[in-house]
């Protein structure tokens, strides 16, 4: 379990820590205590009641300092879980309300924190520029402005996140040609909330190259094929299909499915304090319900550096960190 991991699907927001979060709101003296149970974690009752929390909780995150805060807090997390390598998603529609100077004082104080973490527990960060799919296409427009305008080796991915039920991808069109133009590479969330036809759309109106989960794709065998066929890399997040109520549990999962028919999957936790996970808690849990080996572990890792946004050298990096350590 303490195995080098790589991780490319995580909301830096979704990753902070209820106690976190808590703290910056009794500084700031903002009431969000609702959003919280009595043992002081994340309470919500369904997929649309957390996206509602999620939100309540970026109101207590104002500030560039607070999220070079967040990112050292998140990272430490992740380094201890055993990730070597993250990808995050972030957002001006939180870090500034889309404002391109904002944005770009927010993203220098995460990636000073990236910096200090990286020199601290050996963890590289990249991010991952991310609209919000309920907040419409007319600020999913502003946001690929701002990921155009900060496109580097560090922000070095576009994607889309939020209600799946909301719009259909091809309202999303402008922004992904923006964001592609600009020399991002695309995943967008589908096949959680929607079915295979979700998937279809964004592979064929968005023409991403990951899909955050997809794993409702299982519901069409030609889907499926299709998907290992064009190569197009799922991030899965078991562990957060579970706590949303999509499977009943890991055993019911098609993660396993998926791989057997030649789909490259890869495993992140998605918003990992939201659903009580960590990436060692879902490798155990993987083991556990499917009875994956070291083998398999590393294959999946591999897949995940080798489906990662950066660039050649880091990836070489990555790659190298981890034969050594699986060897
Ligand atoms: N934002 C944070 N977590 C998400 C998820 N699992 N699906 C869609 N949007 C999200
Ligand atoms: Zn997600």
């Amino acid at each position: 379990m303490s195995m080098p991991k790589v991780e490319l699907h995580l909301h830096l927001e979704g990753a902070a820590p209820p106690a976190f979060i808590r703290g910056l709101a009794k500084e700031k003296k903002i009431d969000i205590s609702g959003i919280f149970d009595e043992r002081g974690d994340y309470s919500y009752t369904d997929f649309w009641h957390f996206l509602k929390v999620y939100e309540a909780a970026t109101e207590a995150l104002k500030s560039p300092d607070d999220y070079h805060r967040l990112t050292l807090a998140v990272l430490e997390e992740s380094a201890a879980s055993g990730v070597i390598y993250s990808e995050t998603f972030i957002s001006p529609d939180f870090c500034g309300g889309r404002d391109l100077s904002a944005w770009r004082e927010y993203l220098h104080a995460i990636r000073e924190a990236a910096e200090q973490a990286e020199k601290r527990d050996g963890i590289i960060l990249r991010g991952i520029v991310t609209p919000i799919r309920h907040f419409g296409p007319d600020k999913a427009k502003e946001v690929a402005l701002c990921a155009a305008e900060t496109a580097d080796d560090w922000i070095v991915g576009f994607g889309l996140a939020g209600d799946e039920k909301s719009g259909k991808p091809n309202d999303f069109s402008w922004a992904f040609d923006a964001g592609r133009e600009a020399g991002l590479r695309l995943t967008c969330h589908a096949g959680e909330w929607g079915g295979p036809d979700s998937v279809r759309d964004a592979i064929r109106d968005l023409k991403v190259e990951r899909i955050g989960h997809g794993v409702r794709a299982i519901e069409d065998l030609s889907l499926v094929d299709e998907i290992a066929e064009a190569g197009i890399v799922l991030e899965v997040c078991p562990g957060s299909n579970v706590a949303l109520g999509l499977y009943p549990g890991y055993r019911a999962h098609p993660i396993h499915a998926l791989r057997e028919r030649g789909v490259q999957v890869t495993v992140s936790t998605d918003d990992p304090p939201f659903f009580h996970t960590t990436m060692e808690r879902e490798y155990a849990m993987l083991a556990e319900a499917f009875e994956w080996d070291e083998g398999v572990f590393f294959d999946i890792a591999r897949t995940s550096a080798n489906a990662a946004f950066c660039d050649t050298n880091t990836r070489d990096k990555i790659l190298k960190r981890l034969e050594k350590a699986y060897a």
